[in-house]
């Protein structure tokens, strides 16, 4: 039998233990003291002292609840965890879950002191859906009382759960304060040709990457987030991504909706990620050292044209031939392709406008990028044809890497006959965070 103010995972209610005598609710602002306006308890020193009992009772909850969360991860089908605080941000170098959801949030407030509380929040609670730990009750014990957590993910565990935030550039115009701390290399990105963005899919002011072994669980916790800043922010856009379409350090590469070995040559060491992902003390914003750089592109596919489309075309289309996803001038999926290699009819065996010849590194001045993408579908269009694609993802240092890239593919690329790219986003994603008290955006509001 269990005391009271549990609930039966023995997850303190509210989520906020002790609750104060005038309650402190997870969900909403931390409570207004009778008397005193909401605009001046949050102006100033007292925002960050807002900010910081915030994440003071999430992260107090975790504290409490480190028995309670190894019983819900014990019974859980999936125990494992993927730290959340550390130098860089978890769900970068994660090798990929197997599922994605992204969603993509406008800042609705024009309150500094509001949006930091809600960063605050998110924060601690973010550390809180990846230990598999829900935040709130999910059966209060008051008749009245609404449940703090959803409950769609209770008792499932972590399922290696990482929640992964960007701020996008208009984060950084005159609304919060923030102007002086945009790095000199981070803004919108520049129109490409063959480009077919839609509003709906394109921009927004926050991203959060929410991936795991189980869909279910990166969704809950997405719902949550958006639900905690409802009257802060509100969803722009969200894509469900399944079929991890990258290959990360230790994996084994997956295919995307065209049928291909999708992230063969990848960035998969330390090396590669010190020095093509990873923001250095070269940026001229200390606040982003140890962060990166998110390009998000919603890339449709005209799935019935590629179908139809013969094998030998498919191949010329990447460079790589389907089942084995060789280089056409090589035998096994990591030969390295020889892009100089030419056929008895004189031809380059690898065509110059095959996706892979035009996105190499050896033909790109050295470039690469971490690519994390999902595949996706959105069931069928307006006149019945598949809605589906690839919701490409990829880290870099400096989105100017994902450009040199993107230029050559938008003027040149083969495979663009069959694909469209219908939204884009570009998000600063700051270093990991160190741990409890500490809050993605802290030193931008100082
Ligand atoms: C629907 C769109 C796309 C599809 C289906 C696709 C598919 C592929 C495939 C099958 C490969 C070969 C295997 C591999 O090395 O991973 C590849 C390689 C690559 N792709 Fe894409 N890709 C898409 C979009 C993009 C975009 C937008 C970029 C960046 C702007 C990009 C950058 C790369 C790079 C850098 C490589 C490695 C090339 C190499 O080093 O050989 N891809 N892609």
């Amino acid at each position: 039998m269990r005391k009271r103010g549990k609930n039966d995972a023995g997850v303190p209610l509210e989520g906020a233990p002790p609750t104060p005598s005038r309650g402190v609710p997870l969900e909403g602002a931390p409570a207004t003291p009778t008397g005193i306006s909401r605009r001046a308890l949050f102006g100033g020193a007292l925002a960050s002292a807002a900010a910081g009992a915030a994440v003071g009772i999430v992260a107090t909850g975790v504290a409490e609840q480190s028995a309670e969360a190894a019983e819900v991860a014990a019974a859980s089908p999936n125990d494992s965890v993927v730290d959340f605080y550390g130098v860089h941000q978890a769900g970068i170098q994660t090798p990929p879950q197997d599922h994605l959801v992204l969603m993509v949030f406008d800042v609705t407030t024009a309150s500094a002191s509001e949006l930091q509380v809600m960063l605050a929040k998110w924060s601690a609670a973010m550390a809180q859906y990846s230990k598999g730990v829900p935040v709130g009750a999910v059966e209060p014990d008051r008749d009245q009382a609404v449940p703090g957590d959803t409950g769609e993910a209770y008792g499932m565990g972590p399922n290696a759960l990482t929640l992964t935030l960007g701020f996008a550039p208009s984060m950084f115009d005159s609304r919060f304060g923030w102007a002086k701390y945009k790095p000199a290399i981070f803004s919108d990105l520049p129109a490409f040709a063959s480009d077919a963005l839609t509003p709906e899919f394109t921009g927004g002011d926050i991203c959060i990457q929410a991936c795991a072994a189980d869909p279910q669980v990166a969704y809950h916790a997405i719902r949550n987030l958006a639900r905690m800043a409802r009257t802060t922010a509100t969803t722009r856009y969200t894509v469900q991504g399944f079929g991890r379409a990258s290959a990360g350090q230790g994996q084994t590469t997956p295919r995307n909706l065209m049928g291909y070995k999708d992230g063969t040559r990848n960035i998969k060491t330390d090396d590669e990620l010190d020095q093509f992902v990873w923001v250095g003390n070269e940026s001229d914003q200390s606040w982003m050292v140890g962060g990166s750089y998110l390009v998000a592109r919603k890339i449709h596919m005209l799935i019935e044209t590629w179908d139809a489309d013969y094998i030998a075309d498919q191949h010329a289309v990447f460079g790589r031939t389907k089942a084995a996803g060789a280089p056409l001038t090589g035998t096994g999926e990591f030969d390295t392709p020889d892009f100089a290699a030419k056929g008895s009819d004189g031809a380059l065996v690898i065509p110059a406008n095959a996706h892979v010849a035009l996105a190499a590194h050896e033909n790109n001045g050295g470039v690469k990028i971490l690519r994390r993408g999902y595949n996706f579908t959105d069931g069928i269009d307006s006149v019945g044809r598949l809605d589906a694609g690839l919701m490409f993802l990829s880290y870099q240092k400096d989105p100017a890497q994902f450009v040199s890239i993107q230029s050559r593919l938008g003027a040149s690329d083969r495979l663009n006959e069959y694909i469209r790219h219908v939204g884009s986003g570009v998000f600063a994603v700051p270093p990991g965070l160190s741990g409890a008290g500490d809050y993605f955006g802290k030193a931008l509001f100082a």
